[in-house]
């Protein structure tokens, strides 16, 4: 971490934990975070959408708690004959903060493109949102040492068209795939590398400023055990969190390694 980017440790939950668990979840961590936590770091949860109408009520409700909400996915439109979709509209009424963009899952899945993925940035920003873009090569694409130029691809793709002061507000999150609920989590330098090279892919494209400003997010197996480690690197400003982030003690410990 850097001390010119606020920290964001952010918990997707991804098909997990149905209403009344997401309360018991964030009822735990809201025990577990503190005032000093929430001033230091940025905590954002990730529901599935039909917890989030109960997470919001409860983080309303509680004014000591300073979780922000967060999405999975969104549709591009605000409105329209998109079945099962959820518009960034919708969310932004919820007081949806983040929402995660392009995660590999969606791309691998749910047929996501990077021109897709570019639609719905420019729209979470659009609806005032801040956007996470993913980005993550796969192992056949690392071994073949295509990660760099696979990242770059998709992180041109995903930002393009933005203006530089956009891009220096948002989040990309790098997700190699191959680390993503495997247990294998990049080494600390591995992690530092990548994300080192995408904000030098953000400087050159979009200036210093940007480069600067954008955080830039490790997701991939990280968990308590190895948070410290990871967020010790001067490019990582943050966690994506899968598996971790359903246990609010685990999930906890990982926001306090952030507080250094
Ligand atoms: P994981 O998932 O922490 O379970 O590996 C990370 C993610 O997909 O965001």
């Amino acid at each position: 971490m850097n001390s010119a980017r606020r920290p964001l440790i952010s918990g997707n939950w991804k098909m997990h934990h149905h209403h009344l668990e997401a309360l018991h979840c964030v009822e735990k961590l809201a025990f577990r975070l503190s005032k000093e936590d929430y001033a230091r770091v940025d905590v954002s949860v990730h529901p599935p959408f039909t917890d989030m109408r109960t997470v919001q009520t409860f983080i309303l409700a509680e004014k000591n708690v300073g979780l922000l909400l967060g999405a999975q996915h969104c549709h591009a439109a605000d409105k329209g004959a998109f079945t099962g979709e959820v518009s960034v509209s919708m969310l932004a009424k919820l007081d949806v903060r983040y929402v995660i963009a392009g995660h590999s899952e969606r791309r691998q899945f749910f047929g996501e493109t990077d021109a897709g993925v570019n639609e719905k940035t420019k729209a979470i920003l659009k609806a005032a949102m801040t956007p996470i873009v993913c980005v993550g090569e796969t192992l056949e694409e690392r071994e073949a040492d295509q990660a760099v130029a696979r990242v770059s691809t998709q992180l041109a793709a995903g930002l393009a068209g933005l203006k530089a002061d956009a891009v220096g507000s948002l989040v990309v999150a790098y997700e190699p795939i191959w680390a993503i609920g495997t247990g294998r989590t990049a080494t600390a330098d591995d992690a530092q590398a990548m994300c080192s090279a995408i904000r030098s892919m953000v400087t050159a494209e979009f200036g210093p400023e940007a480069g600067l400003r954008v955080r830039i997010q490790y997701g991939g197996s990280a968990k308590a055990a190895n948070a410290s480690e990871l967020l010790s690197q001067s490019d990582v400003d943050g966690l994506l969190v899968g598996g971790a982030s359903l246990d609010a003690d685990e999930f906890a410990k990982i926001v306090q390694a952030a507080r250094f």
